[in-house]
């Protein structure tokens, strides 16, 4: 192990894994401060007060764990934290993290008060976050030296440092890792206006002529998420310049919304095909998420991390303890959309039966169970 520690790997920097361009424009629109980060009021205001406290001490600052669907800012807000602290910032993930040597490899590289941004920290495995735990409260690593009865153990103390952990599901998180985060953040759900502006925000950097009420149309159909208006943005550009005069007006919205197969409520093929699944082959659910996803031939975790987490805070879907259900205002949205969809085959109303008319006996269990 201890050889593990003086060799570095690679492969632990490495940003996220989308195709070249995609990963250049994210990085050339990330916020650089709080300031211009937009939207998340209240996670901003109490990581105000967390860094200006570990500035003013002059110390590390706590560990930070944020969580939240794809796309909503966690990675940007880990680069903020290193920023704002005035600190280096070394990128590493979960799954990349293979040998507890790769972990120890890069805590002893850490200068005081560095941030250590570990993104999908819920895939560490288990021998790495053991070695976590002790780094974390202790700023300690413990190794072993040699193999069978003469193996001892030597613990090593590291210079203190932030790690900030980045979850899309922070259920999946071990309770004794999650306790060792000195604070917990969930990204929301962008509102439709802080997306305009980061519409804005981004064509202005991009040169690009948005019209406001054009970026408003992009905001509604950004799925509440600023990497998707992002991309809605510059995907409006291109066909713009192609098909228009280069201005993204709401003419070029519209026409190219429908080029991309984006309808009013954002909602790409993909998701529609979603909901016209459980109307058509689960009689609008409910459905559990296992047989849908094998429906649909996609990973559960997919299913459950990407598509599914905006359809239920649009309204869409709804996950009950028997499965998803496919909403009424679903099956309205498909319908205006003159989608051919089965309408739901919805049980009676919870409890109708039994509130106006309950059948005798029923009534003196109720009263019985009461008194
Ligand atoms: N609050 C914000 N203001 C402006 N732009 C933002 C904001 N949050 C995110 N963005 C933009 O959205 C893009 C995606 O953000 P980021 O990569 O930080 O998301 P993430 O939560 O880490 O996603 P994932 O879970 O997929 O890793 C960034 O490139 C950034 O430009
Ligand atoms: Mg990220």
């Amino acid at each position: 192990m201890l050889a593990a520690m003086t060799e570095f790997d690679p492969r632990l920097l490495a940003a996220d894994t989308t195709d070249d361009d995609e990963v250049t424009l994210e990085r050339s629109l990330r916020p650089r401060s709080l300031a211009e980060y937009v939207g998340q009021k209240d996670v901003k205001a109490n990581l105000t007060v967390l860094l200006e406290a570990a500035r003013r001490r002059e110390e590390a600052a706590d560990h930070i764990l944020l969580h939240g669907p794809p796309g909503l800012g966690k990675t940007t807000l880990a680069t903020i934290v290193a920023r704002e602290l005035d600190v280096n910032i070394r990128y590493a993930s979960g799954p990349a993290i293979e040998r507890p040597g790769d972990l120890a490899a890069i805590l002893t590289s850490l200068e005081p008060r560095d941030v250590l941004f570990i993104d999908e920290v819920h895939r560490l495995g288990r021998a790495v976050e053991e070695i976590l735990y002790p780094a974390m409260e202790e700023f300690a690593l413990d190794v072993m030296i040699g193999k069978g009865p003469s193996a001892r153990s030597l613990r090593l103390t590291l210079k203190p440092f932030t790690i900030v952990g980045a979850t899309t599901r922070a259920g999946r998180i071990s309770s004794p890792l999650r306790d060792r985060f000195g604070a917990t953040y969930r990204l929301d759900f962008y509102e439709t206006d802080d997306l305009a502006a980061i519409a804005r925000r981004t064509a202005r950097i991009l040169g690009i002529d948005l019209t406001p009420e054009a970026a408003q149309m992009l905001a509604a159909r950004g799925r509440a998420t600023p990497r998707v208006v992002n991309r809605l943005v510059k995907r409006a550009r291109d066909y713009a310049e192609v098909h228009r005069d280069g201005r993204v007006d709401e003419a070029a919205v519209a026409e190219a919304m429908t080029a991309l197969d984006i309808d009013s409520a954002g909602l790409d093929a993909t998701d529609r095909r979603l909901l016209d699944t459980v109307f058509r082959k689960f009689g609008g659910g409910p459905v559990g998420v296992a047989a849908l996803a094998a429906v649909l031939a996609e990973e559960v975790e997919t299913v459950e991390d990407v598509y599914e987490p905006y359809l239920l805070r649009a309204g869409f879907l709804e996950r009950t303890p028997q499965g998803r259900i496919a909403t009424d205002a679903a099956y309205a949205h498909l319908t205006a959309l003159g989608g051919d969809v089965p309408p739901p085959r919805r049980p009676a109303p919870q409890g109708s039966l039994w509130t106006a008319t309950p059948p005798d006996g029923v009534r003196e269990a109720g009263a019985d169970a009461a008194g």
